[in-house]
């Protein structure tokens, strides 16, 4: 057996071992499962049967297969794929398995996803490059709600071609009414999502029925093996043909005589001498050279890892595209999107997430939930949030535009991930669908009376002082002192507080996660208008949550925006207890009350930390207005 046919090499090593192969067509595939399935058994098999395993992997299987195997003594194939996946975990942590094996009429890349409910990220990393997914269904089972929630990623991502190995029959005497019942039920909720491209298999993956031979336990089936059906599936990608597109990973510039444009090809085909437009910028050249390791290039095409070289100057850089001048990508910074939802955390309307969209990343906002989808029913439902493997269609709103292009056109420029700003977990993996030009008539107005000047005379420097801490720590009391101070040296102020906003602007919104996000975006929008106006604000919210404080000193400025960290041990909030609320709380009269039911987090570095326990409100309000004396806010 050759050295090159390593199953467990990376991705890349993979790829360039293929790419030496002679002109076999790839299929990239994904299975989708749970454990209990036979997920690794099918995915095992497929690579013994193939023969791609090394003797002493075979060897080393045969013998825990006696020790620990669970079929007495046969080969137990999920020892072997879980066994290599345990290796390959020590190393780096992918969660996505790619494993290479090919037969004399074509090669293929199976993407092996874990299948636990959790891992519904893996699967949507696993599904994003392949053409085809083996859906696995236990045939005691029949299709469950996993099926569904597979189907319906499996379908948003693109994969067109599905086959259904409805596993086990031999625990299910091959009954062919098992089999036909499994495959109606399927037909008709994938008939809902619009997958059409569907075959089923009764297999035993186990025992290797209709896997690589046709089995004689199922006389009353007469179409293909699912290998056979892997090995023959149509795989148009019409990649190639749409017009060319390259996100600019980097721009590489060793010396003074060369500038050339790193990046993957997404879609299309490109020679030197084709016209491209830079975007977002517009600027337009002509390909000059197309550089790889390997030497210069006459064309490349979707996939290529290339460097390119401009006739002129333009300015492009990292996150840039490069598109056919004549066929340019669209350019939006509001889209509607599909979001699949993959993070424990619940999704807040209004919270920044870092946007990562080909090599562009910005910050992004997801402005509404138009609805969340069932995954039973595929009804449409109203929806303030999503949580863990929710499927929502949303608006999305950027801070910056980015190039881009619907996904069903092109899945590079069409998906995009979100990132949690503050624990850098990917919480969602979304589709665009289109462009939303809501503002596109919209300009900013300039005035001539600016902040400055607003501010000049009265005779101060405008700035945010944000108190956060929790309920009953004194943010108020010190907030209300010092406005008094402030007042009778004539400075202009306005006090923003919780209880009282919460009576008007914010009467809408209750102490759900979701609704203290959108209480803390609007109050910062408010404060952001005030500080304009030349004002000295005062903020008194709790404002629990790390990730909205930061978006108000990023809407506000870090130059205007203090964040000062009312710091009360819960304990002594609890015994002062001014408004009686604690009390109710822990009868259990008010729900999602801060610092009880209701998480806080306390600032990691707050630019003033006042701690109640060791300050009286008076000291804490001289202690501030010192503060602002010395940092020149109060002039005059
Ligand atoms: S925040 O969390 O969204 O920033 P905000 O500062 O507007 O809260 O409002 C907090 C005030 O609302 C508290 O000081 C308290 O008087 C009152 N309140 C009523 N219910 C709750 C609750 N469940 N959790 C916290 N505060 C509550």
């Amino acid at each position: 057996m050759s050295r090159l046919q390593d199953t467990s090499g990376a991705v890349t090593d993979i790829e360039t071992f293929m790419a030496s192969q002679e002109q076999k067509s790839l299929l990239r595939f994904i299975t989708c499962g749970s454990v209990d399935d036979g997920k690794s058994t099918l995915i095992g098999r497929l690579l013994y049967e193939s023969q791609l395993l090394y003797e002493d992997q075979i060897e080393a299987l045969t013998k825990e297969s006696k020790a620990v195997g669970t079929q007495g003594g046969d080969l137990d194939f999920a020892l072997l794929v879980d066994g290599l996946a345990a290796e390959r975990e020590q190393g780096i942590t992918i969660d996505v398995a790619y494993r290479f094996f090919s037969t004399e009429k074509r090669k293929f890349i199976v993407a092996d996803t874990p299948g636990h409910e959790q891992y519904t990220r893996n699967m949507a990393t696993g599904a994003s490059t392949a053409e085809l997914a083996i859906l696995m269904i236990d045939a005691r089972q029949g299709v469950l709600p996993q099926t569904r929630r597979h189907s319906i990623i499996v379908n948003l991502l693109g994969v067109k071609s599905v086959a259904l190995a409805i596993n086990k029959m031999d625990l299910v005497d091959f009954d062919q009414a098992v089999f036909d019942k499994i495959l109606a039920d399927y037909k008709e909720f994938a008939g809902q999502l619009g997958l059409e491209q569907i075959r089923a298999f009764p297999v035993s993956a186990l025992k290797g029925d209709n896997i690589v031979e046709k089995s004689a336990n199922t006389p009353w089936y007469d179409g293909k093996t699912l290998l056979d059906h892997l090995e023959t599936v149509e795989i148009g990608s019409d990649r190639a043909r749409a017009p060319f597109r390259m996100p600019v990973q980097w721009v590489n510039r060793p010396n003074l005589d060369f500038r050339g444009f790193s990046g993957r090809i997404a879609s299309g085909v490109i020679k030197p001498g084709s016209r491209v437009r830079a975007l977002p910028s517009g600027k337009e050249s002509d390909v000059t050279r197309i550089v790889t390791y390997d030497g210069d290039l006459d064309e490349a095409v979707a996939d290529q890892s290339v460097t390119l070289t401009l006739r002129d100057e333009i300015d492009v850089s990292r996150g840039d595209v490069l598109t056919d001048a004549k066929a340019p990508a669209e350019t939006a910074d509001q889209f509607q999107a599909k979001v699949l939802w993959m993070s424990e955390a619940e999704l807040f309307p209004g919270r920044p997430y870092i946007f990562k969209l080909g090599t562009s990343s910005v910050t992004a906002q997801i402005t509404e939930i138009k609805h969340r989808l069932d995954i039973l029913t595929l009804d449409q439902l109203a929806a303030k949030t999503l949580g863990l493997n929710e499927i929502g269609l949303c608006n999305i709103s950027l801070d910056r535009t980015i190039t881009f292009e619907p996904y069903a056109q092109n899945q590079t420029l069409g998906s995009f991930i979100l990132i949690d700003r503050t624990t850098n977990e990917t919480v969602a993996l979304g589709m665009i669908d289109y462009a939303l030009r809501r503002a596109a008539n919209i300009h900013r107005q300039a005035f001539d009376v600016d902040q400055s000047t607003r501010a000049l005379i009265k005779s101060q420097k405008p700035i945010a002082l944000w108190f956060t801490g929790l309920s009953g720590s004194g943010k108020s009391t010190i907030a209300n002192i010092l406005e008094g101070k402030l007042n009778a040296l004539g400075k202009h102020t306005y006090i923003l507080d919780g209880d009282n906003v919460r009576h008007g602007l914010n009467r809408d919104l209750g102490f759900s996660d979701v609704d203290r996000v959108e209480n803390i975006r609007r109050v910062a929008e408010v404060a952001k208008l005030m500080v304009d106006a030349g004002l000295i604000v005062l903020v008194s919210f709790i404002s629990p949550f790390r990730s909205e404080r930061l978006l108000a000193k990023d809407r506000i400025g870090e130059a205007q925006f203090w964040e000062i960290f009312v710091d009360t041990p819960l304990e002594l909030a609890e015994q002062r207890d001014v408004k009686g609320l604690y009390k109710k709380a822990r009868a259990g009269e008010i729900k999602n009350f801060t610092g009880i039911d209701s998480p806080y987090e306390a600032p990691e570095n707050p630019d003033l930390r006042i701690s109640t326990k060791d300050l009286s409100p008076e000291d804490a309000a001289d202690r501030i207005l010192d503060r602002l004396m010395t940092a020149g806010y109060l002039l005059r």
